[in-house]
């Protein structure tokens, strides 16, 4: 059942697992992973570390544009304040249009990709092979953060990292351009009650079932 080439789309909000999941199902199906945040990411970082403010479209494009995908560093992008920044970068269209040319050039290319974010499958690879939308609770996923940060030896309120779990999704999801939203044709994945094992075999099952129906 397996064609030349495959794309999946995984979209979510922040700390839903969607990032576990599609390195996982990469791995499994053989394809190239695209995180897409990290090249939000990437733009945040180049703007921060330039000093300059995070509301200037032409600065923001052409950061865009210089994004290498070959060469992001996960962790040099993983800091909690420049995700915050590239969740206020990823308003502006400019950015957008340019960070979109090249995630679409990257599912593009064979084998095909796995590849995660906010409108992957809304915008990004509207035709995508599989579609899933991954969830859940906000209370769930303001958990699974403050544990990691907590396990990685930071020190910080529940509270506190509820009430940005909720600031981030609705920056996400009411901005004008491409918001956070299910494609009508996605399968939605609440892994409220789930743990990575768990999620992981009921997302193989999804698109199996998907790709077998085809
Ligand atoms: O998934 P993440 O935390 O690395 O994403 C950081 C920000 O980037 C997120 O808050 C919104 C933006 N983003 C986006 O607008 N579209 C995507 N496809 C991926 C991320």
């Amino acid at each position: 059942m397996r064609r030349e080439s495959l794309i999946i789309a995984i979209d979510g909000p922040a700390a839903s697992g969607k990032g576990t999941l599609a390195r996982r199902l990469a791995a499994r199906y053989g394809l190239n992973h695209l995180d897409t945040g990290l090249t939000y990411r990437a733009v945040a970082r180049a703007l921060l570390d330039a000093g300059l403010p995070l509301d200037n479209a032409q600065e923001a494009e052409a950061a865009a544009r210089a994004v290498d995908l070959g060469a992001l560093d996960r962790q040099a992008l993983a800091a909690h304040a420049v995700g915050e920044a590239a969740s206020k970068i990823a308003v502006m269209p400019e950015v957008r249009r340019a960070l979109v040319e090249k995630q679409r050039a990257f599912a593009a290319s064979p084998p095909g990709a796995v590849l995660d974010g906010r409108d992957i499958g809304t915008v990004v690879c509207p035709n995508a092979d599989v579609k899933l939308y991954v969830t859940a609770s906000p209370q769930v996923r303001a958990e699974r953060r403050w544990k990691e940060i907590l396990s990685g030896g930071g020190e910080v309120d529940y509270a506190a990292v509820l009430a940005d779990v909720e600031r981030r999704d609705v920056r996400d999801m009411s901005r004008a351009d491409s918001p956070l939203r299910p494609a009508d044709d996605a399968h939605l994945l609440d892994t409220s009650e789930m743990d990575i094992e768990t999620a992981f075999q009921a997302a193989v099952a999804l698109i199996d079932a998907a790709l077998a129906g085809r």
